[in-house]
């Protein structure tokens, strides 16, 4: 009877144990895990030091971590450091104090936050690195999107349109890896262009700081130098390209010259409907939040992430997660961005005029915010409902 009980006992624990592991980390190869610590009972804390909310995609990130940790019902702590280096590693070190199990980093400098890296395996916490990378230390995971491929896309958006002329590169924050990583893939583009003779890069500059009044500068230097003769910008945000595009308009050259971004920012979505600037890149949030989240809760367990990619920082290679951008323009920003809820089509159309808003069937695509024709027939080829799943759609989908 005893012996019962007992077995009764053991099989209540190891299927608790087993729907406590169900959380969903996304399918694919090589396992990354933990770097040590295990927390096997009692509530997860998380904690995630960001560096700045000043661009409008990180204000979703907090949000939507946010959100899954309370679905997950574990606690998340989050700190905001504002672009500043020496903030962010006090923030992080009093996370790691406050008892955090896992710690999930959006470095404002990869190189300077190794040390949040080496103060969390002193007290053998995980450490996640969020969207960017750190640099030279032993982070455990990374999380972020394809970044090289999203500067081959945005270089390739204006290399298709504008095979010849004069190009203007503005690159992102210096001390953001990100920023290396999209130069890297806008010039596998661009480069045999220039090899051939097709085009010239007249400027190729980072905006410090991904600050939008770097890129109004770099844009209007390349514009008197160049007497006006600019074909592309190939911009690395949505923010720098806001300032490439105050640089253009002065010169009145709004909507004649290629300009990408990155973010699906709402200003950016408002200028890309109105012509003003040709592209943007969606590398949802969502998947990228969610994911984090799950993953820091296997890794404060103990458990292991299965990883589909590595990227070397220097260090080691760091088992990584890198989701799918896609690319935005005129053309299919009411089938992605606002199709996925990301933004609604009344805010992106504000400038524009009703009647040329696109006539969309109803609010029954995922998230859509769709407008009804006034005969109630969507003038899409498909009504949005019908539309083939795109990869993005689909959460944790690599
Ligand atoms: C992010 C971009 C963002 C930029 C500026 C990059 O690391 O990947 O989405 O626009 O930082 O914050």
């Amino acid at each position: 009877m005893r012996t019962e009980t007992m077995l009764t006992i053991m099989l209540l624990l190891v299927s608790a144990l087993a729907l406590a592991g169900c959380v969903n980390a996304p399918p694919g190869g090589s396992g990354g895990s933990g770097g040590g610590a295990k927390k096997t009972s009692g509530p997860i804390k998380i904690g995630f030091s960001m560096d700045t909310l000043k661009e409008e995609r990180w204000q979703r990130d907090k949000e939507l971590v946010e959100a899954k940790a309370r679905a997950l019902g574990v606690e998340v702590l989050v700190q905001v450091a504002n672009g500043d280096d020496a903030l962010q590693i006090e923030q992080a070190e009093n996370l790691l104090t406050q008892g955090v199990d896992v710690l999930m980093v959006a470095p404002h400098n990869g190189q300077v936050a190794a040390s949040i890296v080496n103060a969390a395996k002193r007290q053998n916490v995980p450490i996640i690195s969020y969207d960017r990378l750190i640099m030279s230390s032993d982070v455990d995971l990374y999380i972020s999107h394809q970044v090289v491929k999203i500067g081959e896309m945005q270089a390739k958006y204006c290399l298709d349109r504008a095979p010849k002329g004069n190009y203007v590169i503005v690159g992102g924050s210096p001390t953001d890896n990100n920023a290396l990583l999209l130069h890297q893939g806008q010039m596998n583009i661009l480069q045999p262009a220039v090899d051939r003779g097709d085009i010239k890069i007249v400027a190729d500059q980072y905006a410090k700081e991904w600050k939008a009044s770097e890129a109004l500068n770099i844009t209007e230097n390349a514009l008197t130098q160049n007497n006006n003769n600019i074909v592309a910008v190939v911009a690395s945000n949505d923010g720098t390209a806001g300032g490439a595009i105050q640089a253009l308009e002065a010169q009145k050259l709004t909507g004649k010259v290629l300009i990408s971004g990155q973010d699906a920012d709402l200003a950016a979505c408002q200028r890309i409907v109105q012509g003003q600037q040709s592209m943007t890149i969606y590398a949802p949030i969502k998947p990228l939040a969610e994911t984090a989240v799950e993953s820091a809760i296997k890794l404060a367990r103990g458990e292991s992430v299965q990883t589909t990619d590595t990227v070397n920082n220097g260090k080691k290679d760091v088992p990584s997660i890198l989701l799918e951008p896609l690319v935005v323009d005129k053309e299919n920003i009411v089938q992605t961005v606002i199709r996925d809820g990301y933004q609604k089509l009344e805010a992106v159309y504000q400038n524009v005029p009703r009647e040329q808003w696109p006539k969309v069937a109803g609010n029954r695509g995922r998230g859509a915010s769709g407008d009804m024709s006034e005969r109630g027939r969507p003038i899409l080829a498909l009504p949005v409902w019908s539309l083939p799943d795109i990869a993005f759609a689909t959460e944790n989908s690599r």
